[in-house]
């Protein structure tokens, strides 16, 4: 039987391995592993590319998060606005930043943050005052933390403007799209340059994947950009001098030289994938099953959606992850249980029907395989696999 993997690393490696072993054995060499100007060249070609002034390179993404609101002060007393359809760590560090996360349903078709609900929470279940925005028990509504899920933009033209409005500081979490694009009038904007900041994950299966973890947050505030660095350096500024309490939350260079490399593939691996969801698109329609949209593609072309993922929905779908196990073909699900739901954030006071959207997406998304090295045969696999299950 034709084993065809969810994703596969080493034919990513392979092509590359003669270059990248020889830019660790570089830094082996200097024996400098901490930040230095590996971490400082990754930083600067990550911002220029993403539109935005500046990187500070992380540890994870889920740390440069984490970093973003330590930074802002962003803490006890606070709330922030997310979405429950999403992994787990954008809103387990608002929680790690002593703040409470306030869940808003999602869009059916594009899975993120749906505008209009957010907007009418915003009018019904917070009270602006003099000192900002609260929640009816008196929390503070510090932020929106939008995701670009999936490797497609938030509606961030709607966001934005909302934040404007209510004075929430927008924070983009663009962990799942690093290069994605978003049209804004004749421009384009690029995931994670909108907001006061925003952040990516290097995750080794990200569509830029490191050797281990790493993240990075961008921003255009030079204040912010400097605070970053300190807290993410134990907030010491100078050496054995501690401003505000920070963490470590610092790259490695062994990090930044393997994604320094990766760098210059991005553009092509992200097309890529837009091919292999170009014959996704057409190789399974009519059969019924929810496909992703791409609201930008007109504007933005390719960019407009980079399918970290490609996600799609069908009630049926654990018969089909089943039949497609049986037969070799490798799949996901995210996300099987929204946050809301998550037994640590019961505490929170959510309830199953809180989000309906979130919950029915979750009992009905299956990912398919999409990584730039996927043969055609192979996909063409898939979908005659996909086609065959639902002519049964
Ligand atoms: C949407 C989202 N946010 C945050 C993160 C956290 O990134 P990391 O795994 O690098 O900590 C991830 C990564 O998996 C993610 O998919």
């Amino acid at each position: 039987m034709t084993k065809i993997p969810f994703f596969d690393l080493h034919r990513q490696f392979q092509p590359l391995r003669a270059e990248i072993l020889e830019d660790l054995a570089q830094v082996c060499e200097s024996q400098a592993f901490i930040l230095g100007p590996k971490v400082a060249e990754f930083e600067e070609r990550i911002a220029a590319f993403s539109g935005a002034k500046f990187g500070i390179g992380t540890s994870s993404g889920t740390d440069a998060q984490l970093l973003i609101l330590m930074a802002l002060g962003i803490g006890l007393g606070d709330a922030v606005i997310t979405t429950p359809f999403t992994f787990f760590s954008t809103a387990s560090t608002v929680v790690r930043a002593g703040a409470k996360p306030l869940f808003i349903d999602i869009d059916p078709a594009t899975l993120n943050v749906s505008v209009p609900k957010l907007e009418e929470f915003l009018k019904t279940e917070c009270v602006a005052g003099e000192s900002g925005l609260r929640t009816r028990d008196g929390l503070k509504v510090r932020a929106l933390i939008p995701v670009h899920l999936f490797g497609l933009c938030s509606d961030l033209a709607g966001l934005r403007r909302l934040c404007d409005q209510w004075k929430l500081t927008l924070i983009e979490d663009a962990a799942q799209a690093l290069g994605a694009s978003f049209p804004d009038g004749d421009r384009q904007l690029k995931a994670g340059s909108v907001g006061v900041a925003g952040f990516f994950s290097f995750y080794p299966t990200k569509n830029l994947g490191a050797f281990g973890d790493a993240g990075l947050v961008v921003t255009s505030d030079p204040d912010l950009a400097k605070k970053l660095q300190i807290v993410r350096n134990h907030g010491m500024d100078p050496k054995y001098y501690h401003e505000v309490v920070g963490g470590n939350f610092r790259m490695d260079a062994l990090q930044a030289a393997v994604l320094l490399r990766k760098f210059g593939h991005l553009e092509s691996w992200s097309k890529r994938r837009w091919s292999i969801a170009q014959r996704y698109q057409s190789g399974l329609k009519g059969l019924g099953i929810g496909l992703p949209v791409e609201p930008y593609h007109e504007a933005c072309g390719w960019r407009g959606h980079i399918y970290h993922q490609f996600v799609v929905r069908t009630p049926r779908r654990d018969q089909l992850r089943t039949a497609l196990n049986e037969q070799g073909v490798g799949t996901e699900i995210y996300y099987p249980l929204p946050l809301h739901e998550q037994r640590c954030f019961q505490n929170l006071g959510y309830r199953t029907g809180d989000f309906p959207v979130a919950e029915q997406t979750a009992k009905e998304c299956l990912a398919l395989p999409i990584f730039p090295e996927l043969t055609d045969d192979e996909q063409a696999l898939v979908v005659l696999k996909i086609r065959e299950f639902f002519a049964r």
